[in-house]
Order: structure tokens, then C-alpha cells, then sequence
């Protein structure tokens, strides 16, 4: 499978990784290629990559990059894993990556040389079945999900979940899209998504070139558009899933399901399986992502998190490739 936002590029022209560079769009669409695991991990911390299901193909082809090029696999394994530390699903691809790797090298091989071939391309093989479990997970996400949106479902949504962070169509947009397509979806509301506006710069975007309307908001008016009665439910990614059903996602996220609460709305969690971490306990132990204040001003001093954690009991589902899971909180 290969994605639109990513993409392998084979011998002769690769051994590469190539990126749709998302801090890039709308304005341009331009390609990075990436022919070595520094250059990957440098992109992921810049966001050219982004979004937790697409960093766990990132985790798992960038594991085959430093493979094929005859890298320390185990170590670019672990600076992949920890270019970013919240979603998990970046050490997850990078570590079953990893692992077919490591089972795969001595497997029959009769010179050491003979041996990186195969288990580079067992690295390969295991990132691209990555790509596929995605891709059909984001499937069966949209066919659970679309069981909770009523007829004329006016949905708010926060950050970029769709095909640019997806091997398939995404989580929460994946959601979005299958309700278009039986005709319940009567309002979008698409957060800006404040400070690096995934909301208007690439949902708006997505919305855009599937011809889907909506209207983008600022952060910050959801709570009257919600006290005006103007939405039926929210529908959010994740970036990892605690034990408990607590739930990273981009900054601003809790605070939705805050408004949800206390209008009395229902609040979706969408992700594939391999966002819930079950060896993190509860949202507390989430390692949250800070990035540079500059992200919000150069001429202030600045605290810019990049994501919050929305305890399990304002979540009302939370929906995976096994169905819906209600109630979440023990
Ligand atoms: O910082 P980003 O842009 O990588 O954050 C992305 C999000 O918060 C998404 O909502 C999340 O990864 C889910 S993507 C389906």
C-alpha cells in the first residue's frame, strides 16, 4: 500500500522514503524525499509528517530505510520512536519493524551480507503490512462509526484526521466521509486548530477537494456554537489511548470534550487499535509533547504543549477496526 502522504521508494531511485510536506499545504504540494533515517527523523519533528496512524508507517518504513542503507537498525528504531512522544503509534511501527528485522536476519542465511538483504526485506514486508492493516482499518473504523451519527448530524471535529494521516481514508474523517456519503451530514464544523492550524490548512483543505462543505471555526467559538444548539456531536483522532480509555490528542481536545460535558453532547474518540497503549496506565503517564514557543510568537516568552489528555469519563466511545466501545471509563 502505498500512501498518498508516504511513500517507498525502491532501488535504483531508493532506497527512500518520500513525504507529502504537510507544513507546506495548502499553498504548495511538494514531495520530500528522505534517502536516510536522520532526514526522517528530522521531518517527523518538523511535522512534514504527521498525524499518530501515518507515524506508525513513518516508524515502520523508516526502520526498512535504515535497513537497506545498512544502518544501525536498532538503533534508528529508537530515534524514530522518539522523534515525537505522544502518538503511540511511531514506536509501535518502528518496533514491529524492528522485530521482523531482528527474527528475519540469521533465518536460512548463508553469509552475513545475505543475511541484511533478507531482513531488510522483512522490514519492508512488516512496514507495508503496517500500511495494509491501516488502510483496512480505517474501513471497518468508518463502517462502526457511521453507527452514531444520526440523520442530519451537525459534527464538530478538531485537527487533521483524513487520507494525509492514513494509509486509508483516517479515523475521525473516515467517520465524517461515510456519513456524507449516506447523507447525514448536514453541518461540519472544522476547528482551525490552533497554533499550527491542521484544522483550516489541511482538514479545510481535504474537505475542499472532496467537495464536502463546511465551515471552519476558531477554537475558541465552539462553546457558543454548542450553547447556540448548533452541535450534535464530536468526533476527534487520538494520539494515544491509555489503559483507562484517557486519550491524548492535538491541544485543545479536552477542552472540546469539556464544552461536550457540559452541554450534554456526545464526545467520539476515533483511532485504530494501535494508538491504545495498554503499558501506559492512565492519561497522567502520557508523555505530552512540547514544542517551541516560537510555534506561537518569537516575540513572547511561550509555552506551546502540543497535546492534552481528555479523561476516559467525557469520553462517550471510543470507536476502533473492532467496533464501538461504550461506556469507556470502568
Ligand atoms: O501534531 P499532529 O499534527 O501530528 O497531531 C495530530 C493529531 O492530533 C491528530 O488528531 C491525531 O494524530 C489523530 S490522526 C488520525
Amino acid at each position: 500500500v502505498d500512501t498518498w502522504a508516504l511513500r517507498w521508494l525502491d532501488p535504483p531511485d531508493g532506497p527512500a522514503v518520500v513525504l507529502l510536506d504537510q507544513t507546506r499545504l495548502p499553498a504548495e504540494e511538494t514531495y520530500l524525499t528522505c534517502t536516510d533515517v536522520a532526514s526522517l527523523v528530522d521531518a517527523i519533528g518538523r511535522l512534514v509528517v504527521r498525524g499518530a496512524p501515518l507515524l506508525g508507517l513513518a516508524g515502520a518504513f523508516g526502520v526498512a530505510l535504515a535497513a537497506y542503507r545498512g544502518e544501525d537498525v536498532a538503533q534508528a528504531a529508537d530515534a524514530l520512536a522518539r522523534a515525537r512522544p505522544t502518538a503511540a503509534n511511531l514506536s509501535w511501527g518502528a518496533g514491529r519493524a524492528l522485530a521482523a528485522y531482528q527474527a528475519a536476519r540469521w533465518n536460512g542465511a548463508t553469509t552475513p551480507l545475505n543475511a541484511e538483504r533478507i531482513a531488510g526485506r522483512a522490514a519492508l514486508a512488516e512496514a507495508r503490512a503496517v500500511a495494509a492493516e491501516d488502510a483496512a482499518a480505517s474501513a471497518a473504523i468508518a463502517a462502526h462509526g457511521l453507527s452514531l451519527v444520526q440523520e442530519q448530524a451537525r459534527i464538530l471535529t478538531h485537527c487533521n484526521t483524513g487520507a494525509l494521516v492514513s494509509a486509508g481514508e483516517g479515523t475521525a474523517f473516515a467517520i465524517i466521509l461515510a456519513a456524507h456519503r449516506a447523507g447525514r451530514l448536514a453541518q461540519l464544523w472544522v476547528d482551525e486548530t490552533r497554533p499550527l492550524l491542521q484544522g483550516s490548512r489541511l482538514t479545510a483543505w481535504e474537505l475542499e477537494t472532496a467537495g464536502i462543505p463546511h465551515a471552519v471555526i476558531a477554537d475558541s467559538a465552539a462553546a457558543s456554537l454548542m450553547a447556540a444548539g448548533e452541535v450534535d456531536c464530536i468526533v476527534t483522532g487520538a494520539d494515544r489511548i491509555a489503559a483507562n480509555g484517557d486519550t491524548a490528542n492535538k491541544i485543545g481536545t479536552y477542552s472540546l470534550a469539556v464544552l461536550a460535558a457540559h452541554h450534554e453532547l456526545p464526545f467520539y474518540v476515533v483511532a485504530p487499535t494501535s494508538t491504545i497503549d495498554p503499558e501506559t496506565p492512565t492519561g497522567a503517564d502520557i508523555p505530552i509533547e512540547e514544542r517551541s514557543g516560537d510555534e506561537l510568537t518569537t516575540r513572547f516568552v511561550a509555552r506551546n504543549p502540543a497535546f492534552d489528555v481528555t479523561p476516559a469519563s467525557l469520553i462517550t466511545a471510543i470507536v476502533t477496526e473492532h467496533g464501538v466501545r461504550q461506556p469507556v471509563a470502568p
